[in-house]
């Protein structure tokens, strides 16, 4: 038993609060960490076509003996595959990569508001179609700013049930969480613990000492009391087991309020506004 809460998303479908993210594992190195974190307990992977490694992460639940149901599953569209005849195609890429008939959620990974003619609704409306199948249980958005989720709110008729932005203590986000809380958008905090780059500061290194757990505990138990859903990639089989062993303690208001008065709204990825690959 890991004690891992789960959050009631706005279609009334649930999200286990804290995954496992496989940004940056290399496809060969993706089976065994899936794998193992299966092992330690998490029961949702956070993957994305860019990542590539898809297909891994569903070799990954296979081989864990899981059912598939135990099992909550995001990916992402890719970049490259805005135009809604392209995102069918590659929703069922991706179905056919996983392994599976149908995703937890599937999110638009970026807005790209200089791209496709600054046209997200259309792209959002094919995945109305993925959630209108069912063969979405849920659809979402990845770094979209406040003024590209009016749009959303505006142009299209099922609102996103989540967002997933970059969140740490040097990045609090603060306008962006509350305009999600207004509009029951729950949100992914990626990047949790910064890349690593927030686990010597010296308040969480104290916080962390007062509490008899690790700067990385600290941060991602903040998030987690903060009501985001955090998904920290590792490929190191103890530091997999050390992110998910966080649900046997509590952070006072006082240490919650210092962690996030850390922020220096200090970006580690680029930023949506403005962010063009494809
Ligand atoms: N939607 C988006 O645009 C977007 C962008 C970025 C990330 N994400 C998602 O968010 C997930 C997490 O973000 P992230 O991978 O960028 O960064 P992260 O989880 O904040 O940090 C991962 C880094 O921290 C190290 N690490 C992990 N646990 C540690 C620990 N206990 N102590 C010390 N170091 C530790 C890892 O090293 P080792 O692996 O070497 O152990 C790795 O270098 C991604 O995997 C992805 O699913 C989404």
């Amino acid at each position: 038993m890991t004690g891992i809460p789960d959050i009631m998303l706005n279609n009334g479908n649930t999200i286990p609060q804290f995954g496992f993210g496989v940004f940056q594992i290399e496809p060969q190195d993706t089976v065994k960490a899936v794998v193992t974190a299966l092992q330690a307990g998490y029961r949702h992977i956070d993957t994305a076509e860019g990542y590539g490694n898809e297909k891994q992460v569903g070799e990954a639940i296979a081989r864990s003996g899981l059912n598939r149901k135990e099992v909550f599953v995001t990916s992402k569209l890719g970049n490259a595959s805005h135009r809604p005849d392209d995102a069918r195609q590659a929703f069922d890429e991706t179905l056919g990569a996983l392994g599976t008939d149908y995703i937890d959620l599937f999110l638009i990974h970026w807005p790209l508001p200089t791209r496709y003619d600054g046209d997200y609704s259309s792209t959002w409306q094919a995945l109305e179609g993925f959630y209108r199948e069912g063969r979405a249980r849920s659809i979402g958005v990845s770094n979209f700013q406040p003024h590209h989720l009016r749009r959303l709110h505006q142009e299209c008729e099922i609102p996103p049930a989540v967002n997933q932005i970059e969140v740490h203590p040097y990045l609090t986000q603060s306008g962006v969480r509350s305009f999600c809380a207004e509009h029951q958008i729950a949100v992914e905090a990626w990047s949790p613990i910064a890349q690593g780059k927030v686990l010597d500061d010296p308040t969480i290194v104290s916080v962390a000492r007062g509490a008899g757990k690790s700067p990385a505990q600290v941060v991602l138990r903040w998030h987690i009391e903060r009501g985001d859903i955090i998904f920290p990639k590792s490929v190191t089989p103890a530091r997999i087991r050390e992110n998910i062993d966080i649900f046997d303690f509590e952070l006072s208001g006082e240490d919650v309020e210092a962690i996030g008065a850390l922020n220096r709204d200090e970006r580690t990825g680029p930023d949506p506004d403005t962010f063009d690959a494809i």
